[in-house]
């Protein structure tokens, strides 16, 4: 038996009992007369001593010790004469009586303790030694009690977990496919899937019912901190059900994970918020709602007094926050420069202050009586202390832009806690989003998202105007999940190929499989996927979805403990027949 414990687990009440453990060196200290060790494995730190005096030879071999050396010691528990209350082992340590060396160590590249001095690039590199830290290690082990509460709740309420291949057709998610070429069919190429869409809709044809699998999925696309080009999804699906039958089902998930890792109690239903209401007032459609600050329409407000930049807009929106009017003015020019970057793309900022003593003061006086000011005040709800903000321009361009300045705001004045967690559904997504460049609609979704019902007239007459019976799960501002009701009736995925141009043969050749299942009894059915590594990243208070992936991709794609993307040796090009060339 290598060990009898390990080194998370011995406490007082271990006192005086023989114990053997194995572990990793964190650190040793030689204190002259006495060298103590800290023992590191996944379930914590034990401190080993040893005596010059009682046993010096056992005592210069533990000197002799290196970082990360991975050693089996054997010892009788003792108090500390000098606790540390703040660790679960920090009653007790190891008398050390023998010590054996199982394996050496190269000395680490950077400091595997709770701080590091490794930068993300080096720990990436040698992310196997990064996971021996207990940050990261509690991020991975995190993430595994929330997949494991998931098929919990998932079984108990019938779901089936049924694994879909990876090597498939391409999936219509909107980002570019990877590709894997084909050996035995030169020329030809699987898809990995986007998300496994197509193949949970045909396990509803095939009767399934309740389908749910944590799943990988593969998306070519820009990365951010909160996307991978590999990440996984809690892809879920259900058969005759209405939208709502889905909402409840995954808002109980929602709930329950949130209980059993959170100890967050949500005891009302979460809000419904209509896209364009989301629009209208937050600028996204992800709005954060863990704070006010909602927009407020001032266009008519403060058109016709001679400003010519607020007359000559198509909108005018302001935010009150809340007791800003201290802001100074070098503040406030900071602020201006802000927006005017490039990533938020306001051409100015207008601000009114309504100082402690009732007074108001803009930046625009010369166009605004103290009198209209109020007005301002009033529309925006600001009371004396609080600071009104506007941005103008074209509605399409200034909306988001008041959502990042609204964000900005928020995040300034500490209102972007994260121990805050305020979920919402936003529902009634457009069908279809027009593209200028290539003058045509493509679907915001996938092709095979249902419209809402009331919404189907529309389909030939105003297809810009079509709601889909589609739906987000938001937390914080983050797009934590998203689905829909799937069209299941023929001769409405045949209205919706054509609207987005797609011939009887583009669509046969890019979706016959579906298409031809859905001639053999579709059920009507929808349903949701959640970004797995976004909720645990989120449960463990951070943006970064990165470091609740145990070997995650650096921002080009990259991962660098592997050396991946690489070269493939001509021998496989040769196989596969292809030929490197340059760019077309
Ligand atoms: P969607 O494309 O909205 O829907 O994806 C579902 C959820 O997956 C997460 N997500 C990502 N997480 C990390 N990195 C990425 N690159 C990434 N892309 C998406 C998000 C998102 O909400 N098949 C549909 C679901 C359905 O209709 O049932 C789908 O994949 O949290």
């Amino acid at each position: 038996m290598y060990r009898t414990h390990t080194c998370g687990e011995l406490n007082i009440n271990h006192d005086s009992q023989d114990v053997v453990l194995c572990g990793w060196v964190q650190k040793s200290r030689d204190l002259g007369g006495m060298t103590f060790v800290d023992l590191r494995d996944r379930y914590g730190i034990t401190q080993l001593v040893f005596n010059m005096e009682t046993n010096p030879e056992l005592c210069g071999k533990a000197r002799k010790l290196g970082r990360e050396f991975v050693l089996q010691a054997k010892g009788k528990v003792r108090e500390r004469s000098n606790k540390n209350l703040k660790m679960p082992t920090g009653e007790i340590e190891i008398e050390s009586t023998e010590l054996n060396i199982l394996n050496r160590s190269d000395i680490p590249p950077f400091t595997i303790e709770e701080d590091t001095d490794g930068g993300e690039e080096l720990r990436m590199k040698y992310r196997y030694l990064d996971l021996r830290r207990a940050p990261v290690k509690n991020n991975i082990i995190l993430r595994h009690r929330f997949a494991q509460e998931v098929r919990k709740y998932m079984d108990e309420q019938d779901f089936i977990e049924v694994e879909t291949p990876v090597l498939i057709k391409s999936t219509p998610e909107g980002a570019r496919d990877f590709v894997v070429p084909s050996r035995m069919q030169p020329g030809t190429f699987y898809a990995l899937p986007q998300s496994p869409q197509t193949l949970k809709q045909l396990l509803m044809v095939a009767g399934f019912d309740k389908y749910f699998q944590i799943v990988r999925c593969f998306r070519d696309e820009d990365l951010r901190a909160d996307r991978q080009p590999e990440f996984s999804q809690i892809d879920c699906e259900m058969s005759f059900v209405e939208r709502d039958d889905i909402l409840n089902t995954f808002e109980g998930l929602t709930k329950y994970l949130f209980k059993k890792l959170k100890e967050v109690d949500f005891s009302e239903p979460f809000i419904r918020m209509p896209y364009i209401e989301a629009m209208e007032y937050y600028g996204c459609d992800k709005p954060d709602l863990r704070f006010g600050m909602k927009f407020v329409d001032m266009t008519t407000t403060v058109q016709g007094h001679g400003f010519g930049v607020f007359d000559s807009s198509e909108y005018i929106g302001a935010i009150c926050a809340l007791g800003c009017s201290e802001y100074t003015r070098k503040q406030l020019d900071e602020l201006t420069e802000w927006v005017r970057r490039p990533q938020i793309g306001a051409k100015g900022l207008v601000y009114a202050r309504y100082n402690p003593d009732g007074t108001l003061k803009s930046s625009v006086d010369k166009f605004y009586s103290p009198e209209e000011l109020k007005r301002w005040a009033d529309a925006t709800g600001a009371k004396p202390g609080d600071l009104i903000l506007l941005l103008s321009g074209e509605k399409k361009k200034t909306l988001p832009a008041l959502s990042e300045l609204r964000l900005e705001m928020g995040s300034r004045l500490g209102l972007r806690t994260k121990d805050k967690f305020v979920p919402l559904w936003v529902v009634d997504f457009p069908l279809l989003e027009w593209d200028e460049e290539t003058q045509r609609f493509y679907a915001m979704h996938h092709p095979f998202t249902s419209p809402v019902p009331d919404d189907l007239s529309l389909m030939e007459t105003d297809p810009g105007k079509v709601r889909a019976n589609a739906y987000d799960l938001v937390i914080n501002g983050v797009e934590i999940g998203g689905g829909s009701i799937r069209i299941h009736d023929a001769s409405v995925q045949k209205l919706m190929f054509k609207v987005l141009g797609f011939s009887d043969e583009e669509a046969e050749a890019q979706f016959g499989f579906l298409l031809n299942a859905f001639r053999y009894g579709a059920p009507p059915h929808g349903g949701i996927a959640f970004g797995l590594d976004r909720f645990v990243a989120m449960f463990g208070g951070q943006d970064s979805i990165r470091d609740f992936i145990a070997f995650p991709k650096n921002n080009s794609g990259r991962d660098v403990m592997l050396d991946s993307p690489s070269m493939i040796s001509q021998k496989q090009l040769n196989e596969l027949q292809l030929i490197l060339g340059g760019k077309k």
